[in-house]
């Protein structure tokens, strides 16, 4: 593989999804190998100290390299954690042969460009069960598990745990000011989240169930929410499917191994006209964690909370990323 080509697969690998687009990664292309290390710089300190989510968004950024180099005709091999020593490379992704790709492979590639997280509310539109069941199943070849929360006794546990959740984020003045650090007004900002893709509005204000997390807390103004629905306007009720994912063990090679489950999720999903966001904020404070766990009777550990639904027709503009020159080194790799 030359630097032409790595360069490539690793523009694809970041466009994953990251918490608040932090893009807590680092790569290096060596011959047919990519070592992919997680970039510690980069961690919230405040909402992820564990650095789950930090590990969770590089395994996204893994399967996304997979999947590009597999559509480029590549058949790869993935070590996680190579060297216990080293806790910060995560993964190496090595080209083992060539591969013929099939259509499967190029439309899930295409979903890479495709996707990006969708807060604005969904159509009314119910997400077929046979579609989760397909989710599920692409979850489960990581052995990874993807638990719709159907039930209303699931539904209402979910919902109280997030604004739960939420609450608590509201009160903790380290986890706002990280939060604000990570706000970009600058559309021409290469990391973090821009004010434009976040509702103005306040979330709880929305006809859904689903609290979207709360990016601008603190800095709307107190007592209106300009920017809000039309309150004449007859609520049109979304109905999206919430799904939980999670895995057995609650440690890095789990967190990588659900981030990669969740890339493949979400590319499936994207590519079936899907759109979707995390609904993280019930996991990041272990006890909300824990007691959704028992809420909602999981066997094992929640890694992800997500909403899915069809997008309505005002689509979140792309959030930028770092240029691949900043995250991309080579070892021996030819020039071309
Ligand atoms: C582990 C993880 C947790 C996330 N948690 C949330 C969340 O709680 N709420 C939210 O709106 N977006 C969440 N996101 C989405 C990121 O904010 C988003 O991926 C990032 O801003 C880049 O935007 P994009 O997905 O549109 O490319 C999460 C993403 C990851 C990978």
């Amino acid at each position: 593989m030359d630097q032409h080509a790595w360069t490539r697969v690793v523009e694809a690998a970041t466009r994953a999804p990251s918490i608040h687009n932090t893009q807590p990664w680092s790569f290096v292309a060596d011959g047919d190998r990519l070592t992919v290390r997680t970039d510690p710089s980069r961690a919230l300190r405040t909402l992820d100290p564990s650095g789950r989510q930090r590990v969770v968004s590089c395994g996204v950024a893994v399967e996304f390299a997979v999947v590009a180099l597999t559509a480029a005709g590549s058949a790869t091999e993935v070590e996680l954690l190579p060297d216990p020593a080293d806790p910060d490379l995560l993964a190496t992704v090595t080209v083992t042969g060539p591969w013929e790709p099939d259509e499967e492979d190029r439309v899930l590639d295409e979903a890479i460009d495709a996707r990006h997280t969708e807060r604005a509310p969904f159509l009314p539109q119910a997400v077929p069960a046979d579609l989760v069941e397909r989710l599920q199943a692409v979850a489960g070849a990581f052995r990874v598990w993807l638990e719709p929360v159907t039930t209303e006794d699931e539904e209402v546990a979910t919902v109280f745990l997030i604004s739960r959740a939420e609450e608590i984020e509201r009160g903790e003045p380290e986890y706002l000011a990280e939060l604000e650090r990570w706000m970009r007004t600058d559309p021409g900002a290469v990391d973090g989240i821009p004010v434009a893709a976040v509702p103005g509005e306040d979330p709880a204000t929305r006809p859904s169930n689903w609290l979207v997390r709360d990016f601008v807390v603190g800095s709307r103004p107190a007592g209106g929410a300009p920017r809000g629905p039309d309150p004449d306007a007859p609520p049109e009720v979304e109905r999206p499917a919430v799904v939980v994912m999670g895995t057995d063990a609650d440690d890095r090679a789990a967190w990588l191994t659900a981030g990669r489950a969740l890339g493949r999720v979400l590319l499936e999903a994207t590519a079936a006209g899907l759109a979707a966001s995390p609904l993280t904020q019930a996991l990041d404070w272990p006890a909300t964690r824990s007691q959704l766990r028992s809420r909602l009777s999981l066997i094992g550990h929640p890694q992800m909370l997500l909403r899915l639904g069809y997008p309505a027709g005002d689509r979140t503009p792309s959030t930028n990323r770092r240029p691949v020159t900043e995250v991309l080194t080579f070892g021996r790799t030819p020039s071309a």
